[in-house]
């Protein structure tokens, strides 16, 4: 694992100033894109497995090494971890696990475009919802790369349960807040999130403390849509 990591860098001051303009068009237009055959298997796998263990069901989305889906299932032994990752990479890279053995979680190669759209198709409502360090994507140009500047965004709101999102990038997150708050009435702040390396959650969130960074996140209860 790094230990040193630079700040983001942007040509952005603070939020976007079309966030809002945005994220209002994005909520106006039912989001449309077709499914991906690649998409199905992992999405029956992680949903079998689920069903099969029970509890509530909790989704680490963007979980790299699945470090995070570990903690999260270690954290919450009654509830099912799905962490979902596009990096065959980063899945199968063998990242020491010290911890207890485990089998309230799985994880699975996909893209989260897709597998949040055969979530809401399937009217499947995850308890707690994970983004943990996404891409930042800084530049001004970027905007709707960043999952509430994403077409996208609305069908993860209809998900409902608890979402939460971190990330070093301050403005990230307050965008995030925004959105949240926009779509869904409800005031969502940007907190300052202080982590001991020790404690990290994840093996972004580690190297980032562990480089002196300041981390932030916000936290919303969703209303759920159906
Ligand atoms: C900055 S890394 C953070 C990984 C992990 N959450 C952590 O904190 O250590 C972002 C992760 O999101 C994944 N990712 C980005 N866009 C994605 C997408 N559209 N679908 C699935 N995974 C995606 C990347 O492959 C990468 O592993």
């Amino acid at each position: 694992m790094q230990t040193t990591s630079r700040p983001v860098t942007s040509n952005q001051a603070g939020p976007h100033l079309r966030l809002a303009e945005v994220v209002a068009r994005h909520a106006q237009q039912a989001f449309r894109k077709p499914l991906s055959v690649f998409g199905e298997q992992p999405f029956d796998q992680a949903i079998n497995a689920w069903q099969r263990h029970g509890g509530a069901l909790i989704i680490d989305a963007g979980c790299g090494v699945g470090w995070s889906t570990r903690k999260l299932a270690q954290q919450f032994p009654d509830a099912f971890v799905v962490g979902v990752d596009q990096s065959a990479h980063r899945l199968r890279r063998n990242t020491p696990w010290s911890g207890p053995a485990l089998n309230n979680f799985i994880t699975g190669r996909a893209e989260l475009v897709d597998f949040w759209q055969r979530l809401a198709l399937a009217r499947i409502h995850p308890a707690q919802h994970y983004l943990l360090y996404p891409n930042p994507w800084p530049k001004k140009a970027q905007l709707q790369r960043r999952w509430h500047g994403h077409s996208i965004f609305p069908t993860l709101l209809s998900l409902g349960g608890y979402l939460e999102c971190r990330s070093n990038w301050k403005i990230y997150i307050d965008e995030m807040a925004l959105a949240l708050t926009q779509l869904t009435g409800i005031e969502v702040h940007t907190e300052q999130w202080p982590v001991d390396p020790a404690d990290a959650l994840t093996p972004f969130e580690q190297k980032y403390a562990a480089s002196g960074h300041t981390l932030w996140r916000c936290a919303i209860h969703l209303p759920q849509a159906d």
